[in-house]
């Protein structure tokens, strides 16, 4: 059985739906040629930062010393930018490169959370060849005075903005910590973006108490975390018009097939891919195939959206229920009595029926 794989996102005809999302994978012309080379549909490339377009260096170290009286060795919560993205203007060369050794979409990946003039970079991406924008709201929102409906008004007239500034399809790519993550979707859309990107990954950073410093970790995702993107799809899908893009924990095939299922557009994955090397795409997408192929579906477009919360009208209702399912399968598969110690990994219970 052949199986089609073509896929649509943000207006733009994919070969595949398995997407290289950001990571210094994308950063390298090498690591292109090699994603490309392994089927890769599309290509997003490693985020230039709000921070890159506002301050001059001099601005920067003013900030990181400021912090640093603070926080004694606080200066490592900043990546060196420069080495990571090779800074505004390299990053103009960087998409132009990639335009001309790719055939497959090159998405550029803009990061920030205040609107400003920062925003009109967008345009020179473009010029530099963009197929599209990603726009990476990635924040801790850690004032106390500032409320939840203050702050998605500042990322919405950001969108906005950004969306005036040019016409190329525009992703946004969002924090699961939204109190109404629904509405807030919906809001996105009606600024003008043409997806989402389900979910950033948020790198809890650790203490070193002999240091007294903060240390990032940065831990590779697994299968385990796709459940939060899987969740928020099915979900949005049929209730947004945007295109859905799935990123955190798509590490295999069947991985693929589950986002699909729920109503993504594509997968996107980093962690596999900086563990195994671009080349891993090629088992995953061989692994789709065979996954569709097992259950008798012939295209992406069949899969797309089938165990959606779509055809739910209470989906409200349906987590609950789930949830309540979930609690009582522990106590129903353990036949827990005060004091038995129970199997700490009991079977998952089953989750929602096809349509
Ligand atoms: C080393 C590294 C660098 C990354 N850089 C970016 C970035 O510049 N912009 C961005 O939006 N996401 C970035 N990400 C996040 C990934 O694009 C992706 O959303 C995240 O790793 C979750 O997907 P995964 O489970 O497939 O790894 C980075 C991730 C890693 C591991």
């Amino acid at each position: 059985m052949t199986v089609d794989l073509r896929t649509d996102y943000l207006g733009l005809a994919l070969r595949s739906p398995l997407v290289a999302s950001p990571s210094p994978l994308t950063g390298e012309l090498d690591g292109l040629r090699r994603l490309e080379a392994a089927g890769v549909g599309a290509v997003v490339l490693p985020s230039l930062f709000e921070e890159q377009l506002t301050h001059d260096q001099l601005e920067l170290d003013r900030l990181l010393e400021t912090t640093s009286e603070h926080y004694g060795e606080a200066t490592s919560y900043f990546p060196d930018l420069e080495d990571y993205n090779t800074g505004p203007w390299t990053y103009l060369d960087h998409i132009g490169q990639a335009k001309a050794a790719l055939g497959v979409p090159v998405i550029a990946s803009l990061n920030g959370i205040t609107p400003g003039g920062w925003v009109g970079h967008a345009k020179r991406m473009r010029d530099a060849g963009a197929d599209a924008i990603e726009l990476n709201l990635y924040t801790v929102a850690t004032d106390p005075r500032v409320g939840a409906a203050e702050l998605e008004a500042r990322y919405l007239d950001l969108i906005t903005d950004l969306r005036a500034a040019v016409s190329i399809p525009l992703a946004v790519k969002l924090s699961p910590f939204f109190t109404a993550l629904a509405n807030f979707a919906v809001r996105v859309e009606a600024a003008g973006a043409d997806g989402l990107v389900l979910f950033n990954r948020f790198y809890q950073p650790d203490l070193d108490l002999d240091n007294r410093s903060v240390t990032p970790r940065l831990v590779l995702s697994t299968s385990e975390e796709l459940r939060l993107p899987l969740r928020w799809i099915a979900i949005l899908f049929g209730r947004v018009g945007v295109s859905l893009a799935a990123t955190s924990g798509v590490h295999t095939g069947l991985d693929a097939a589950k986002v699909l299922l729920a109503g993504a557009n594509v997968a996107m994955m980093t962690s596999a891919l900086l563990r195994h090397g671009p080349e891993h795409l090629q088992t995953v997408e061989a692994e789709l195939r065979a996954v569709m192929a097992e259950r008798d579906y012939d295209s992406v477009a069949q899969l797309r959206g089938s165990m959606s919360h779509d055809a739910m009208p209470d989906p409200a209702g349906f987590e609950r229920a789930n949830y309540m399912r979930t609690l009582m399968s522990w106590a129903s598969q353990h036949q827990v009595s005060p004091g038995q110690a129970a199997d700490p990994d009991p079977a998952p219970p089953t989750g929602q029926t096809a349509r």
